[in-house]
């Protein structure tokens, strides 16, 4: 079954966080409904991290209702990050993604996902929050960290249209199969070869898997690690 998103759009002046409004009206609105704050006040990343949301940058949520499963959930990590790249690539910018959820131009975090979710095996619903820097120039404490499309090619670009691409490019995946979305997301994967700090120890990433296991060794071990139990805080 194809679940085509944006056929309701709702945007708001300020929210918490999109993913937050999504929860908790989330009987009221229909699957592939999206919701956008032109700002955030409590906007989120995994674990608890903030995330900085300043008007002039694209916060929102889509909400999937039917077809959902927990164990492909990584599936909509992976579809969401490569429409991510390819509206990226609208506006002339090639990013590449950082495992599992991050894109990232010249080492520098342009945008996020944040995939929440309530169920069993049988999920009843998958929220997939993406915040896209757009329009922000200063990012203060995060100046090393952070960049934004308006500072890789010098001009103010409208925060709905780089929704409305995402969208297309997001439905346009749809009627692809899995296999190959995966493959795109491998492409402009950064991790594989690089070294990360596991528990204490340093492991060499040596493949991402469709389900998003990861799968890291180092002289004594190899060890599979599921995307939820890793962070790449720091790799090189
Ligand atoms: P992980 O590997 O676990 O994903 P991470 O540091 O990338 O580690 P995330 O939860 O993915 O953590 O992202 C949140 C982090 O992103 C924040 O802690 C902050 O460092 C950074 N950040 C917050 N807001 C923004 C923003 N608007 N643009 C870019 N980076 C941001
Ligand atoms: C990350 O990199 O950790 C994910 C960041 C996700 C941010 C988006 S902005 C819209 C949605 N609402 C939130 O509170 N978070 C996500």
């Amino acid at each position: 079954m194809i679940n085509l998103i944006g056929k309701s759009i709702k945007i708001f002046e300020e929210l918490n966080s999109t993913n937050s409004f999504v929860k908790m009206n989330v009987s009221n609105l229909d699957s592939g409904s999206i919701i956008v704050a032109r700002k955030q006040t409590e906007g989120r990343g995994r674990r608890d991290n903030k995330w900085v949301s300043e008007e002039g940058n694209l916060y929102f949520s889509v909400l999937l209702k039917t077809d959902i499963y927990r164990d492909r959930i990584f599936r909509h990590i992976v579809q969401s990050s490569v429409s991510i790249i390819k509206t990226l690539n609208h506006f002339n910018i090639q990013a590449q993604i950082k495992y599992p959820n991050d894109c990232l131009v010249e080492g520098k975090k342009i945008s996020g996902v944040l995939i929440e979710s309530l169920g069993s095996s049988k999920l009843d619903f998958v929220i997939i929050g993406i915040g896209i820097n757009i329009n922000q120039i200063n990012f203060n404490d995060l100046k090393d960290k952070a960049t934004s499309i308006k500072k890789l090619i010098k001009s103010n670009v409208e925060v709905e249209s780089v929704l409305k691409v995402f969208i297309n490019e997001y439905n346009e995946l749809l009627k692809r199969n899995y296999e190959e979305i995966f493959g795109e997301y491998l492409k402009h994967s950064v991790v594989i070869n690089k070294h990360i700090i596991y528990k204490d120890e340093e492991y060499k990433i040596i493949n991402v898997e469709q389900d998003g296991t990861i799968i890291i060794r180092n002289k004594l071990i190899e060890q599979r690690v599921a995307y939820s139990e890793i962070s790449l805080k720091e790799f090189y």
